[in-house]
């Protein structure tokens, strides 16, 4: 078994790409679906259990109106397109984070790919979408005081988003930007953290790979020696 199950990725980087190709920044998100897709297959033949995409930070919203539909646009259509390959590859999709917040359509679109691939095994793709790692914290918290249970480390990591997966084992951010941008912040604490200065649309499958190699060679302490 790889002993990477889980891999979490900040895919920076895509408005720079469109400027540098003398693009809209728009156009580089759109370059940025073609990595998704490359590094899905890539985590499936590696045999990988859990992907989790920084897709849109809650703090995105503060982007240009335009940019923004754009970014829900481009993800709806990803799902209409790309549904039946994602059922026929064996994934299963979970969206992480204030979906109830997002537009209806996208929400109800959301809901069914979720309904379509509940029982796929190969991988786990975690989308997050209005995602803040610190609303999620204060959500477990309050989720943990409804249930008059015990504020314990047990009782956080099972009333995350991200509860019954493994902490991601290795973080990826493109895009050369050395910050964490809210993102996993819980589920971070011994994660390891690979920045690559490639834009996430010129991020390839074997620029994965490099980092999937190089993480071998690393020895995971946890705390010990
Ligand atoms: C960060 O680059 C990227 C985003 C905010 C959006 C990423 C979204 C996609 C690649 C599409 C999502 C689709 C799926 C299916 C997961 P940036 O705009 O911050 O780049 P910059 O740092 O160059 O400005």
């Amino acid at each position: 078994m790889n002993p990477v199950k889980h891999v979490a990725i900040i895919m920076d980087g895509n408005g720079r790409w469109g400027v540098k190709h003398k693009k809209s920044r728009n156009a580089g998100h759109r370059a940025g679906l073609n990595t998704v897709d490359i590094i899905i297959n890539q985590c499936i033949h590696n045999k990988i259990q859990v992907l989790t995409l920084y897709a849109f930070s809650s703090e995105n919203w503060k982007r240009p109106k335009n940019e923004i539909i754009f970014l829900f646009k481009l993800l709806e259509n990803f799902l209409k397109k790309k549904i039946n390959k994602i059922i026929e590859k064996d994934i299963k999709l979970k969206f992480i984070g204030e979906i109830n917040k997002l537009p209806i359509k996208l929400q109800k679109l959301i809901k069914l790919s979720e309904k379509k691939t509940i029982n796929k095994k190969s991988l786990q793709v975690n989308i997050a979408l209005n995602y803040g790692s610190k609303v999620e914290l204060i959500n477990t918290i309050k989720k943990i005081k409804q249930k008059k249970i015990k504020l314990n480390e047990k009782n956080i990591d099972q009333n995350l988003y991200t509860r019954h997966l493994p902490d991601p084992d290795m973080l990826i951010r493109t895009g050369n930007t050395h910050r964490l941008s809210n993102f996993l912040l819980w589920q971070l604490s011994y994660t390891e953290i690979f920045f690559e200065k490639k834009l996430w649309p010129d991020f390839k499958g074997k620029d994965f790979n490099k980092i999937l190699n190089k993480f071998k060679n690393i020895k995971r302490n946890f705390g010990s020696i």
